[in-house]
């Protein structure tokens, strides 16, 4: 059932090309019009929507954040994040023009449905993105994405993440459509990058044996910390989340651009920090992080820094390099998550550790 792999999760980070194309598939119609069939709101309830609020947990919730860049890039319609767990106990804003999207890999997690539960209540309309046919979450939604991921087993979500960034890109590219709004050039040129992510994501499993060696060199370390910027961070988020799941060790994503304002104090000789640096873009952030990959080298931190090919700007402080297919930039979290969780997987596989069963853990989280 393991396909032949020691784990759960490596056949299930091995399956990714697969999930992404799965659940890209079948989305484009002959007009070159995106179509998602699940979808259950006609295209005049989407016109009316004027906020989008994204709630999830745990690696649904970085999902949940990649989709706000992307959503509000594509639309202009605003995108709150929020987590489940914290939603229906603020008093949030809702009304019958607020588009509430949740995200879930189980369709089954309890805050999240106690979110939805919620949400309408407040006369919101639920959108989820969901990979289990028939559970809770899109039973009791207004419109549903289905992902398909396949059954996800091992409890760290692979998978399961990248087909929710492909429905969460989805989702935005069909609302612009809707909408009218930038459905120009850039949209169908994004839709053909995203044709072409299976194959860069099977590249990064080809080369899978750096990040494993890195994992190997560093699996004393007690501390690690993550940096990214834009969709970037939640990329950090999520390395860091898998690295305490499995490996129990302290792991933490920052902002890259927070840096400064607390987290530098930390950095001292031989700590281990992964960099995810954005695509070079007109946008300046690639510069921006590559001053922050500097002062964290200069405190004597040991740097893993993920760059797009091409990238030589960071080559003189990166003490190990992970390099990624070129991809636009909001499209960059299907690739440079993959190191992570290879790493994260043999980290902990290194440490002795049940890297499918982790400790204190389930797969579903069905209590609040
Ligand atoms: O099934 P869900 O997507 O609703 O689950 C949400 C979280 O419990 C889940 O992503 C959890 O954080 C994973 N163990 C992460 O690897």
């Amino acid at each position: 059932e393991k396909g032949g792999y020691e784990w759960f999760m490596l056949k299930e980070i091995a399956e990714q090309p697969q999930a992404v194309a799965d659940t890209l598939l079948g989305r484009h119609g002959r007009d070159g019009l995106l179509q998602l069939d699940e979808m259950r709101l006609s295209d005049d309830e989407l016109r009316n929507v004027d906020k989008i609020v994204a709630i999830a947990c745990g690696t649904s919730y970085y999902a949940a954040m990649v989709a706000k860049y992307a959503i509000e890039h594509w639309t202009r319609i605003p995108v709150e994040v929020e987590l489940a767990s914290e939603f229906r106990y603020r008093d949030p804003i809702l009304d019958k023009t607020t588009l509430v999207v949740t995200i879930s890999q189980s369709g089954e997690t309890a805050d999240t449905i106690e979110a939805i539960r919620y949400a309408r209540q407040q006369r919101a309309r639920v959108l989820s993105i969901c990979n289990t046919n028939g559970s809770t979450i899109p039973r009791e939604s207004d419109a549903v994405i289905y992902t398909h991921a396949g059954p996800e087993v091992a409890v760290a979500s692979t998978k399961g993440f990248l087909s929710q960034l492909v429905a969460c890109y989805l989702l935005g590219l069909y609302l612009a459509q809707v909408k009218g709004v930038k459905y120009g050039d850039e949209i169908a040129r994004i839709i053909a990058d995203l044709e072409g992510v299976p194959a860069g994501i099977q590249r990064m499993l080809d080369d899978g044996d750096e990040i494993r060696k890195v994992a190997r060199d560093l699996a004393g370390s007690r501390s690690i910390l993550f940096l990214g910027r834009h969709v970037g961070y939640p990329v950090a988020l999520e390395g860091a989340l898998k690295l305490k799941e499995l490996a129990y060790i302290h792991a933490e994503g920052f902002s890259a651009g927070e840096l400064k304002h607390g987290p530098i104090a930390v950095i001292e000789e031989g700590l281990p920090v992964f960099v995810v640096v954005p695509p070079k873009g007109r946008d300046l952030l690639q510069k921006k992080i590559v001053s922050n990959i500097q002062e964290v080298r200069a405190r004597g931190a040991r740097t893993i820094v993920l760059v797009e090919d091409g990238d030589d700007d960071v080559v003189p402080y990166a003490d190990h390099l992970i390099r990624l297919p070129r991809l636009p930039t909001l499209l960059q979290p299907l690739v440079a998550t993959v190191p992570l969780q290879i790493f994260a997987c043999e980290f902990a596989a290194q440490l002795g550790h049940d890297v499918d069963q982790p400790r204190n853990l389930a797969k579903s989280v069905t209590v609040e």
